[in-house]
């Protein structure tokens, strides 16, 4: 199994994840999509956001950690706006959520032995919202952060979405869109 200590020095992220048991699930989930993909601390370096796009050289750890940390960012600021209205924001759902939307990429993408992947046999079945989502089920992670891997893509445009889910799903997609600024798509 991969080491926490490890993830938690990669994305240190998960340390602000404040109730234990959602984090400990959290960690697990992410070594979970590690080891399904077959990527481990020497080869995680090589993981990339997207196989689609010519010339992005944006990895799967610089976007995930981009993502969660405007999450972040943006939380903090825009808490007060639904606190003075009294709706719900939940940091940690949108804390894990960012750290795990894209888990399901691990799987989409595999190493490829040279230091960079390749698209995993099912990729078309198995795009990484949906196998990013089946690994946060079996990590025992609640239907809301399950819900937000599952809808953070296109697979999500039609679907009901929680305040956190649309929260990180608007990050997700404005990071991602400057990955990819002025490249063309294969
Ligand atoms: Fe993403």
């Amino acid at each position: 199994m991969v080491d926490r200590n490890y993830l938690e020095q990669v994305f240190s992220a998960f340390l602000e994840i404040e109730d234990k048991e959602l984090r400990e699930r959290s960690e697990k989930a992410m070594a979970m999509a590690m080891e399904q993909g077959g990527w481990n601390e020497a080869n995680l370096a090589g993981a990339p956001v997207t196989l689609s796009w010519k010339g992005c050289d944006v990895s799967w750890i610089e976007h995930v950690t981009d993502v969660t940390q405007m999450c972040i960012l943006e939380f903090d600021q825009m808490k007060k706006y639904y606190l003075r209205h009294g709706i719900p924001f939940d940091r940690d759902v949108v804390v894990a959520g960012a750290l795990l939307h894209d888990i399901g990429k691990l799987t989409e993408f595999v190493p490829d032995g040279k230091g960079g992947a390749v698209h995993s046999e099912n990729f078309q079945l198995m795009r990484h919202p949906l196998s990013g989502a089946l690994i946060a089920g079996k990590a025992g992670l609640p239907d809301n952060v399950v819900h937000l891997i599952a809808t953070h893509s296109f697979e999500g445009e039609r679907s009901y979405q929680t305040l956190e889910s649309d929260f990180v799903r608007t990050v997700d997609i404005f990071v991602f869109n400057c990955s990819v600024k002025g490249l063309e798509k294969y």
